[in-house]
């Protein structure tokens, strides 16, 4: 059975931070990157679509990962985690249902249901709500199971799925989607015959994932940039796999150096993973630089010089990295523009940016960013995982005390952020009010 969560994954009644910084604060000292969380949802997912036992290393301690096991658990699977290593057994299901309190709480749970299909012929996912950051439809993931031969209806807020074999076909998603990519390659390495998936995302995540059914005996190519073939296999097998550094994670601490004119050696990343980010950083005045095959050293330039910015998927630059950076851009003097062209509603972190003193104007798919402003802290509102994120990054140099609440949603996505940048320096502390 599932252990008890470790305290890391709890939270407290009404847990908020606490951050004093100023604009003299400086960030210096080392830090380890934990697991990606986009990366460990999908591999556990994957465990369902075989019976064998399936070990994952360096698996981040963040409360999605608590609710994707608690999810598993609930479909009949057993899941034992210690420490950082994760494994995972799916003998059989007694259930194929992911509720709508669960995929709620996370939209990620419409992973399950590719491999439910695939393995089982069947699933009940409820059709995940919209979110802070927007809409969030699954019309791709159902159209592509579709094609593999699943009969799709949506009723009473749930996606009711079936299907015999699975057979393999041609499909080509409209729009470039990282979960329903996923969907698909997962549910493709069991059907009859080949799939060839077209325009798909190619997030590290995702070819990742691809990486570990391969381990497990499934036979998907990448056939040019991103178009993979993938020729179904009655079953698969068990693997052990290590869940690869957090790219956006990555990008934070790196954020957090050059905000705070640090010093920050990072280890355990993989560079090429945040060159979109590094590649702005540098532009703007910070020097990123590898150290050693998996670390990167970010030290904060005097002065920060205003960027435009546009998120796109892989490699562009990231949207999961827009909140973090605009922080950055408020401390550069002129005017810079981030155009976040993926999600319809991923600023209601400005709003609260700007009780700190930025100065910073939303139009449409834009936010127009004038700087230099000084920062003083306030009590803010996470809203959701990234935004919470920029939230603590404007602490570090607001002047005076920064109280965010609603942090369960920065627990979402990050391994307690408040010790890893305590030892960097910060005077951060969780409390409960
Ligand atoms: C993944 O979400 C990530 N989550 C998100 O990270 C990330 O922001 C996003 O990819 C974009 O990189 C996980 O990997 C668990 P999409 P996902 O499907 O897969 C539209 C975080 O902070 N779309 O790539 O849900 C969609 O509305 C989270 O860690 C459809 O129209 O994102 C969006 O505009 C937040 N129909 C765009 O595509 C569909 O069927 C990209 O969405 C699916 C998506």
């Amino acid at each position: 059975m599932l252990n008890s969560a470790p305290a890391s994954l709890t939270i407290g009644p009404m847990e908020k931070l606490v951050v004093r910084g100023g604009p003299d604060f400086r960030l210096t000292g080392r830090v380890r990157v934990s697991g990606a969380k986009n990366a460990v949802l999908p591999a556990i997912s994957a465990c369902l679509l075989t019976a064998e036992e399936v070990r994952l290393d360096n698996v981040p301690l963040v409360k999605d990962v608590h609710t994707m096991l608690t999810l598993i658990e609930g479909l009949g699977g057993t899941c034992r985690l210690e420490g950082n290593t994760l494994t995972v057994r799916v003998a059989d299901i007694r259930s194929d249902e992911a509720s709508y309190e669960l995929v709620r709480a996370m939209r990620a749970s419409i992973l399950v249901l590719g491999p439910l299909l695939a393995r089982f012929g069947r699933a009940v996912v409820a059709l995940p709500g919209g979110c802070a950051i927007g809409s969030r439809p699954v019309d791709l993931h159902i159209a592509g199971l579709q094609k593999l031969g699943a009969s799709i209806s949506l009723e009473h807020g749930n996606i009711q799925a079936r299907a015999g074999r699975l057979r393999g076909g041609v499909i080509e998603f409209d729009k470039k989607t990282v979960t329903g990519t996923e969907n698909l390659l997962m549910a493709a390495a069991l059907a009859k015959g080949e799939t060839v998936l077209k325009n798909c995302a190619r997030e590290p995540e995702v070819t990742d994932l691809a990486a570990l059914l391969n381990k497990m005996g499934a036979r998907i190519e990448w056939v040019d940039e991103d178009t993979a073939r993938v020729r179904g296999v009655k079953a698969l097998g068990g693997a052990a796999h290590d869940i690869i550094p957090d790219r956006i994670e990555t990008g934070t601490f790196l954020v957090a150096g050059a905000l705070t004119a640090g010093d920050i050696l990072l280890d355990e990343v993989v560079p090429a993973h945040a060159a979109a980010v590094i590649e702005k950083l540098r532009a703007s005045g910070t020097s990123v630089e590898p150290e050693g095959e998996r670390g990167l050293r970010v030290v904060g330039g005097p002065d920060v010089k205003p960027q435009d910015i546009t998120t796109s998927p892989y490699p562009g630059f990231p949207t999961d990295m827009q909140a973090q950076f605009m922080v950055l851009l408020t401390q550069a003097p002129g005017t810079s523009i981030l155009t976040e062209t993926i999600f319809d509603r991923r600023f209601s972190h400005v709003n609260e940016l700007v009780r700190l003193g930025a100065a910073i104007e939303v139009q449409g798919d834009k936010a127009v960013v004038k700087g230099k402003t000084p920062l003083s802290g306030a009590e803010v509102v996470a809203t959701d995982l990234r935004a919470s994120a920029s939230l603590v990054l404007a602490g570090l140099i607001a002047a005076g005390e920064t109280v965010i609440s609603e942090i369960e949603h920065l627990d979402r996505g990050y391994e307690r952020i408040e010790n890893k940048l305590r030892g960097l320096g910060a005077s951060i502390e969780r409390i409960t009010a």
